[in-house]
């Protein structure tokens, strides 16, 4: 695998591969990679010539400064990991490779998709994501890109992104990979102990009971019965869980509403937040 740490040689290399006519898919990520990572890369692998990860903790999507700070990394061991997949190229770059500009701007309009859900708990996390995603599908651009529907939300505003700049390029959502227990595979699992790793599966639970009696319930029934899964667990703290249009992420609130749904939820399982969604139907 080449490993690239500039944005020139990483761009210069990727244009000899654009001029070649090979189909170029990206895969961007913070590293911390899991299986849910590996997944994507399996995916691009299946449909294109060359398959690009990047690995750069993101600081402009970070809300938190101390989330930043405990963002989990494993460089090596990410390595191994692509190696071992069969990742063709890795972009891996600084930060004052990705923001030479300290003075740089990025005014995106995201429009609603960024006050919902998400936008509503971490302000402004989706211009930093936008601004990143830009300039990676910029330096690579690629014939693909791939993400995770874990962050459902993230998958929806960087496919409008593209819409509104024309951009060039496929963006593939990727099922959710699961471990064997139910828990979505995160980065941010590792920071769970053994006993919050338990108490988090009432996330997958919760989306299942939904599923299961999503047609049967009437949504109001439905929504008081999930939530009193979390109110039983000490530790878990929900901040949101809604069920929601598949394309706008507009909350349902009437049952003649109920078509194209999508159940998401975000809590905080002790000090590490987790985000979890289904698709209802
Ligand atoms: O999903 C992520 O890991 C990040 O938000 C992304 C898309 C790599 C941008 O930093």
């Amino acid at each position: 695998m080449k490993i690239f740490k500039t944005q020139k040689q990483f761009t210069n290399y990727l244009k000899t591969l654009n001029n070649l006519e090979l189909k170029v898919g990206l895969v961007p990520t913070m590293g911390a990679l899991h299986q849910g990572h590996i997944s994507l890369i399996n995916q691009s692998k299946d449909i294109c010539d060359i398959t690009v990860a990047s690995i750069f903790v993101n600081p402009t999507q970070f809300n938190n400064p101390e989330d930043l700070i405990k963002y989990p990394k494993s460089i090596e061991q990410d390595i191994t990991m692509l190696e071992k997949a069969g990742c063709d190229i890795l972009f891996n770059p600084e930060t004052e490779e990705v923001y030479a500009d300290d003075n740089e701007t990025w005014n995106y309009n995201i429009g609603e998709l960024d006050s919902l859900l998400e936008g509503e708990f971490r302000q402004g996390h989706y211009l930093g994501v936008t601004q990143i995603v830009y300039k990676l599908l910029s330096w690579a651009k690629p014939n693909f890109a791939f993400f995770g529907q874990k962050d459902y939300q993230q998958y929806l505003v960087i496919k409008k992104m593209v819409n509104d700049f024309n951009l060039d390029v496929d963006i593939i959502a990727c099922p959710i990979i699961r471990e064997a227990d139910g828990l979505a595979m995160s980065s941010r699992n590792m920071r769970l102990n053994a006993d919050e790793h338990q108490k988090a599966l009432i996330i997958n639970k919760s989306l299942k009971f939904l599923k299961a009696n999503f047609d049967k319930l009437k949504l109001s029934e439905l929504m008081k019965e999930a939530k009193t899964f979390f109110n039983d667990i000490s530790g878990v703290e929900l901040e949101y869980l809604k069920i929601c249009k598949q394309n706008s992420l507009q909350e349902i609130t009437k049952d003649k509403d109920k078509s194209n749904a999508i159940a998401l939820i975000a809590c905080y399982v002790g000090q590490t937040r987790l985000i979890d969604n289904m698709m209802l139907s």
